[in-house]
């Protein structure tokens, strides 16, 4: 959380090729956040968080930042598709499930981080659970040299269970309680006490029969969640978790294009496109909003909103919520250089991908640098002559250029298979250069 944003453009770097003014952007959004937390809370209400909108056409990165940002930061994030959606009162989604998703998204961070500072006392209360399964206690009368034997056995087993030993021995457990779970970030609050209490009855129907049979390799699975729902304080954890997602917590909207209405379409669009912008409005402004684990305020919760604008432009959004999202940047469409660099460094570069992929084969596959220079080529080639489809040209053009080396690898294990600029070509020529074979093939 506490990275500088130099660090965390850096870290996008290793997976996002240019696009350098999105990565400033939300880099500097997320150092404010940080900096607005050393603050006295009066001051902390005044800083509003500035919205971000990415706007840049398909393929070119920005799901790709997003995703990265999720896996890197260890703030409460979520990614959801605006299109997905639909207006209060009518079937499907509405709009206030994604903060309740964010809240699901806050707690299992936070139970994730006390289940490590706790893993003694997890791992003591597992190990302890099964011991006594393998081991009988003693009875209360047991002579003091019976209890000094006893205690002997009692630490070799512990450790025979620990270095998993005693992995495929099957003991009885009960369990205290059989957790149903629904999939609940879409109920109304009024329906979540109705499913609390349904889970209470569910409870105590499975305490009839609560014994089972298992290996105590699952055992140790199983204990473990026990463990940590009985160890730890679930609502020291949503309290916590609660405040997390209202202070640091970022939603992705992806897709926020295709919720806009454009000219062009007019007549022929879903009347509840507007709806769902506006019920989006007092979310991203500030609202609250009621989840089975307490109310959450949205007002500092980042809104990163993403879309293409091909069809619409970000002036069709009704203008209160165009006003809600005051940063804008563009990402630029990739060229050949910035294909070739997307191909060579970064961090799970495709060429890698299929490297691996092969050498499970027995086959090595070798790029020579010309013939990623040449894929770049085409692929910008195919993009500027159909339609610009960013990076993912890549993946149909090296699909196409590997397909008979990839459905024949199994015959040619132990082989060293090296790709030249000649060969891309002569997979590729053809195709790239008839506009109509392209637009299908690539
Ligand atoms: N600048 C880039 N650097 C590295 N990889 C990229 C870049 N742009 C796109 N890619 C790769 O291309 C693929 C598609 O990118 P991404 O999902 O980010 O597109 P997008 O901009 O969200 O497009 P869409 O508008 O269609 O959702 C991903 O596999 C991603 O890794
Ligand atoms: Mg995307």
């Amino acid at each position: 959380m506490n990275m500088t944003p130099k660090e965390i453009v850096a870290y996008l770097d290793d997976y996002v090729i240019s696009q350098k003014d999105a990565k400033k952007t939300i880099a500097l959004a997320l150092r404010t956040r940080y900096r607005r937390m050393q603050l006295d809370e009066d001051l902390q209400n005044e800083i509003m968080p500035k919205n971000i909108l990415m706007i840049g056409s398909t393929g070119v990165g920005k799901t790709e930042i997003s995703r990265r940002l999720a896996k890197m930061m260890k703030v409460p994030f979520i990614k959801v598709e605006a299109s997905k959606y639909t207006e209060v009162g009518f079937v499907g989604r509405d709009v206030e499930s994604m903060i309740r998703d964010l809240v699901l998204n806050s707690i299992s961070i936070v139970k994730s981080e006390k289940e490590e500072q706790n893993q003694d006392k997890i791992n003591n209360y597992v190990l302890n659970r099964i011991v006594e399964k393998l081991l009988p206690p003693l009875p209360e009368s047991a002579s003091e040299s019976k209890k000094d034997d006893y205690q002997r056995l009692l630490e070799a087993m512990e450790k025979r269970v620990e270095n998993g030993e005693m992995d495929e021995k099957i003991i009885e457990l009960e369990f205290d309680k059989i957790h149903v779970e629904f999939d609940d970030s879409n109920l109304p609050p009024e329906m979540v006490k109705v499913q609390e209490s349904f889970t209470k009855i569910f409870a105590n129907i499975n305490k009839e029969d609560n014994k089972k049979e298992i290996s105590v390799k699952d055992a140790k699975e199983v204990l473990k969640l026990e463990a940590s729902n009985k160890l730890l304080d679930s609502n020291s954890i949503n309290t916590e978790a609660l405040k997390r997602a209202e202070n640091g917590g970022i939603i992705f909207l992806d897709e926020i294009d295709k919720i806009a209405l454009s000219e062009k379409s007019q007549g022929r669009n879903d009347p509840s496109k507007e709806g769902v912008q506006r019920d989006l409005l007092p979310i991203v402004e500030g609202s609250s909003v009621t989840t089975k684990y307490g109310v959450i305020n949205t007002d500092h919760i980042l809104f990163i909103a993403a879309g293409a604008f091909h069809v619409s432009k970000p002036s069709d959004l009704i203008p209160e919520l165009q006003g809600r999202f005051p940063l804008r940047v563009e990402l630029e469409s990739l060229t050949e250089e910035t294909l070739y660099k997307i191909l060579t460094q970064t961090q799970n570069s495709l060429l890698k991908q299929y490297e691996a992929l092969l050498g499970v084969e027995g086959m090595k596959l070798i790029f020579k640098d010309e013939a990623i220079r040449s894929i770049a080529k085409l692929a910008h080639k195919a993009n500027e002559t159909t339609e610009d489809i960013g990076a993912r040209r890549l993946h149909t053009v090296l699909e196409k250029v590997l397909e008979d080396i990839s459905f024949e690898a199994d015959e040619h294990s132990g082989e060293d298979y090296v790709i030249t600029s000649e060969f891309v070509h002569k997979k590729l020529d053809t195709v790239v250069d008839d506009d109509d074979l392209s637009r299908y093939i690539l």
